[in-house]
């Protein structure tokens, strides 16, 4: 949730704190804050709200001044959004920054009061910082060792001892933090577009590895003291990646930027037009031996999910469930050896997604990852690992990850098919060149914009709506609800077309507007007579539909007719319009499109 960042070296440590944490706050903008060593002192300034209230409170107080500090984006979990909970907390001796929970923090917050501690906020983080203060006994280590054996949940941590201002610390588990390493200068930070601009170079941390990052030099060591010697990693993403690049809001670039992505992603597993996972270690073989399949994901994950159930049931004929990961993890699954279970996650880092393959190994099934970001926690543990190549997505609605998970799905598919007999070689060749052709008609999908803002136009004033399809388009329309209510704040529901009239038709009230989408030609006619059902009820419709499907005047009030492609790879088109008509609503709106209110980026707690 929270994005964390720390900095030592020659610049002025405030501003890179405060341009590293720019490119962290799609993790959550509820605070920022800074600590920074300032003639030996720690001096501490923090706000409520978004990044820009902290640069203009340092504007007008001044802002500390110094080459070695730590900050702080926050997405409040204990404790609402205020000047007072913000991070960083502690005191003059240690002061730290946080992202994750600690779970036992009122055992260990009520033991410190009866040691005669007062707190003043009501994060559980500040428990950490008394906790440090309270065992520090002039060696760092040993106390962060000592506060790491008491404390439990998920944390990554940066601290500062006054007692070392050549020094940050910082240790991890279950929250992701990365150790930027430069030239005579060093970073931590939970994300890499934190720290891409100023080096590539980076050691991942695994948990509880504890950090000491100096000016010149970064050592690592575990609880018990012992040094540990790890590889560096290279972020090999483009720097203007994670910069706005022209566009008015991060969303559209990602909207722009899905058919770069999608080729990226599937030509590398692409060998003369057919699947080709050799160089993740499975193939055919491999995957056709599973029993079941079972695909766990949260949010739009998820619904890339569905789009892969769909597909692989239909043309592989192997049974897939898809399920939330928060509902699969406590419902003690029927999964075991035999299956396979893969888990799809942009992040890498969605706690329940990360619980449920915890959970899946234990049961003994194979894991297999499609994860966005290299070294996330969700792909060093899962026993396969497909990324997908979408580049950093910002903007918290996610559009361009869904879109390569999506193609993910079809490569698997196809070679689940091939596997089983069900598809030829020729069908297979066939449906993957298909494939490799949908950056272009994604690029077509995208000159749709103009019409999608129309749409908008019609949605801005709405109170709810409704999202309706059947088969691949009512996996899509899930998508397409998911990102309009979470950007536009506009409810809207997703429903199987053919399930209205058991109970939501009645919803529906003179000039609701009813999104449709039609792209299925064995059952666009049904879908034709369900929208019939609901614009005689007075419904606004706006049908995303496939170039040919007919449409009857009077049937639809706006027609987005998609451009050509074969209707099994549809959803990767008509996915377009629905984002656009999501995106375009919420700026009518005027909201804050990239950061939308409540929500963060990576789901880092339960
Ligand atoms: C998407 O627009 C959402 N912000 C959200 O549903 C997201 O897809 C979900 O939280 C899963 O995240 P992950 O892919 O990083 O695991
Ligand atoms: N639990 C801490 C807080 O509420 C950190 C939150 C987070 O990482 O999401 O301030």
């Amino acid at each position: 949730m929270c994005g964390i960042a720390g900095y030592i070296g020659d610049r002025d440590s405030a501003d890179v704190l405060v341009d590293a944490l720019s490119k962290l706050e799609y993790r959550g903008y509820d605070s920022a804050g800074i600590a920074v060593f300032e003639n030996g002192t720690i001096k501490v300034e923090k706000c409520k709200g978004r990044l820009a209230n902290l640069v203009e409170k340092m504007d007008s107080d001044g802002k500390p001044t110094g080459h070695c500090g730590i900050g702080h984006t926050r997405w409040a979990t204990h404790g609402e959004p205020s000047d007072i909970n913000s991070h960083p907390h502690g005191n003059k001796r240690v002061t730290i920054v946080h992202n994750g929970i600690i779970e036992n923090y009122k055992q260990l917050k009520d033991f410190l009061i009866s040691e005669g501690y007062s707190f003043v906020s009501e994060t559980d983080t500040e428990t950490v910082a008394k906790l440090l203060d309270y065992y520090y006994n002039g060696d760092p280590m040993a106390t962060i060792s000592k506060v790491l054996s008491e404390i439990k949940g998920s944390y990554a941590l940066g601290i500062m001892f006054r007692d070392f201002p050549d020094r940050i610390f910082a240790v991890r588990k279950d929250s992701p933090l990365i150790v930027g390493v430069g030239d005579s200068e060093n970073f931590i930070a939970s994300d890499v577009p934190a720290i891409i601009h100023y080096t590539r170079d980076y050691y991942l941390l695994e948990e509880n590895e504890i950090a000491v990052v100096k000016k010149d030099a970064v050592r690592i060591f575990d609880v018990h003291g012992n040094e540990i010697f790890k590889k560096i990693n290279t972020a090999d993403w483009d720097v203007d990646a994670a910069e706005k690049g022209g566009f008015e809001h991060f969303m559209l670039k990602e909207i722009h930027e899905q058919p770069t992505a999608v080729k990226t992603t599937i030509t590398p597993r692409i060998t003369e037009h057919m699947p080709d996972f050799s160089a993740e270690g499975f193939d055919a073989n491999k995957l056709k031996s599973y029993r079941n399949i079972f695909i766990i994901a949260c949010g739009t994950a998820m619904h890339a999910g569905m789009v892969g159930k769909y597909v692989i049931e239909k043309i592989a004929r192997i049974p897939v469930t898809v399920d939330i990961a928060s509902e699969f993890r406590y419902r003690n699954p029927l999964i075991g050896e035999g299956d396979l279970m893969i888990v799809i996650s942009q992040s890498g880092e969605t706690a329940d997604t990360k619980a449920a393959l915890g959970l899946a190994k234990e049961a003994g099934a194979d894991t297999m990852a499609i994860v966005n970001v290299k070294g996330s926690s969700i792909a060093r543990e899962a026993d396969m690992v497909v990324y997908t190549h979408a580049g950093p997505e910002i903007s918290v609605a996610s559009t361009k990850a869904y879109m390569v998970q999506v193609s993910i799905m079809y490569l698997l598919a196809f070679e689940l098919a091939y596997a089983n007999g069900k598809f030829t070689e020729e069908t297979c060749r066939e449906y993957t060149e298909k494939l490799e052709e949908m950056p272009d008609i994604i690029d077509e999908a995208i000159l749709l914009k103009e019409k999608c803002q129309f749409a908008a136009s019609k949605l801005v004033n709405a109170d709810s709506l409704l999202y309706i399809g059947r088969g691949l388009d009512y996996a899509l329309s899930m998508e397409g609800s998911l990102k309009l209510k979470e950007i536009s704040y506009i409810h809207s529901e997703s429903y199987a077309a053919g399930e209205l009239k058991h109970g939501t038709i009645s919803l529906i009230t003179d000039g609701m507007p009813v999104i449709a989408i039609a792209t299925q030609k064995d059952l666009v006619e049904k879908t034709i007579s369900n929208i019939k059902e609901v614009k005689a009820r007075g419904a606004f419709v706006i049908l995303v539909a496939d170039r040919e499907v007919e449409v009857e005047e009077g049937v639809a009030d706006i027609v987005i007719r998609l451009p050509e492609a074969d209707q099994m790879l549809m959803p990767m088109v008509a996915a377009v319009p629905l984002q656009l008509i999501a995106y375009y609503t919420a700026v009518l709106k005027g909201n804050d499109v990239d950061k939308p209110r409540n929500l963060a980026k990576s789901v880092t707690v339960e």
